[in-house]
């Protein structure tokens, strides 16, 4: 009998250069309060504190969703169906097994903004899945126009799928633009969308900063990019993390403060920051069922259903182009 290595997955590879970053940063930076773009937190050390965040014991969305997808896989199969599953801002790509399983999909591409983590995932989902063709694109998805012409795709019905609840890192009118964004590169097809809900404050706060010290780290990382991409100076130990459920607009706030007064110098221009100045990394929207259904309505899907945990944490909902 003879065994076969499956292929390694091809990796195309489109993510935005520097130049792109610096103005990004420095939009960010002229905001009130000053926010920078999440996706700047996933380099190759973001990526690998990110999945330690996703294994603390306060941070239960990443376990709560794989069990989820591990019981209804079966049923989202046969009520979605199945073409090329496209996996937007797969990370680790942990999740989706489930649904390779269930759909037996033609092919699986996913996508994300780290090279590096994207090129490890998809080589070990592969040996996982070797029947299963797969594709690696390096990009910013919020900022695709089209999904690359590519044989594994070409003229087959898309099946998106954006779990973790990465949605909620936009703003509501981001969100909208993103969704919408997804329908044209899926060209008709269903997605998958993975959202966590409100639940109390002091569950959501633990969750964003976990007693471990790693969600502070996530955070900090950023700064230390900075520095290395663009040649900034920042002294993370200067500045305090604080993460703060904000009822009000439905989401946690992640922050860097600045602990002094101090000059920050970015590809060579100064930026002041005030002492207890925040510097917003991220934002965690929570979206109840029927916020999620008005998003996706307002982005020009249709709601069709929702497979939720047993307490209700969070939901994958079940979304198809509206004409
Ligand atoms: C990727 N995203 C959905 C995470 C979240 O829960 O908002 C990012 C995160 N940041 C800190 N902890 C988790």
């Amino acid at each position: 009998m003879t065994t076969q290595t499956p292929a390694r997955p091809q990796l195309i590879n489109l993510h935005p250069p520097s130049a792109d970053m610096l103005r990004l940063v420095r939009d960010g930076l002229e905001r009130e309060p000053r926010q920078l773009p999440a996706w700047l937190l996933y380099d190759a050390e973001g990526s690998r504190l990110f999945d330690q965040i996703c294994q603390q014991p306060e941070y239960s969305l990443t376990r709560t969703e794989i069990a989820l997808l591990e019981s209804a896989a079966e049923d989202i199969a046969r009520s979605i169906g199945s073409g090329v599953i496209v996996e937007f801002g797969a990370g680790s790509a942990r999740k989706v097994g489930p649904l390779l399983e269930a759909m037996r999909p033609s092919a699986y591409v996913a996508l994300d903004i780290s090279a590096e983590h994207l090129q490890q995932a998809t080589a070990s989902l592969q040996i996982q899945h070797p029947s299963v063709p797969m594709l690696g694109i390096c990009c910013d998805h919020s900022r695709l126009d089209a999904l690359p012409d590519h044989p594994l795709m070409r003229g087959k019905r898309r099946v998106g799928f954006f779990p973790g609840s990465s949605l909620g890192n936009f703003t509501r009118d981001e969100a909208i633009e993103l969704l919408g964004r997804f329908r044209l590169l899926l060209n008709g097809g269903p997605l998958l969308l993975g959202l966590d809900q409100p639940k109390a404050s002091s569950r959501l706060e633990a969750a964003y900063n976990d007693a471990a010290g790693i969600s502070a780290a996530f955070a900090r990382n950023l700064l230390e990019r900075l520095n290395n991409d663009l040649k900034a100076d920042f002294n993370p130990a200067e500045f305090r993390y604080e993460a703060v459920w904000q009822s009000r607009e439905s989401r946690v706030r992640m922050a860097l403060i600045s602990e002094c007064d101090q000059t920050v110098s970015i590809a060579d221009e100064p930026w002041a920051f005030r002492t207890g100045q925040p510097l917003v990394t991220e934002y965690s929207v929570k979206y109840s069922p029927e916020m999620a259904r008005k998003l996706a309505e307002d982005a020009g899907w249709n709601w069709c259903r929702r497979w939720h945990d047993p307490d209700d944490d969070l939901s994958l909902h079940w979304l198809e182009a509206a004409d």
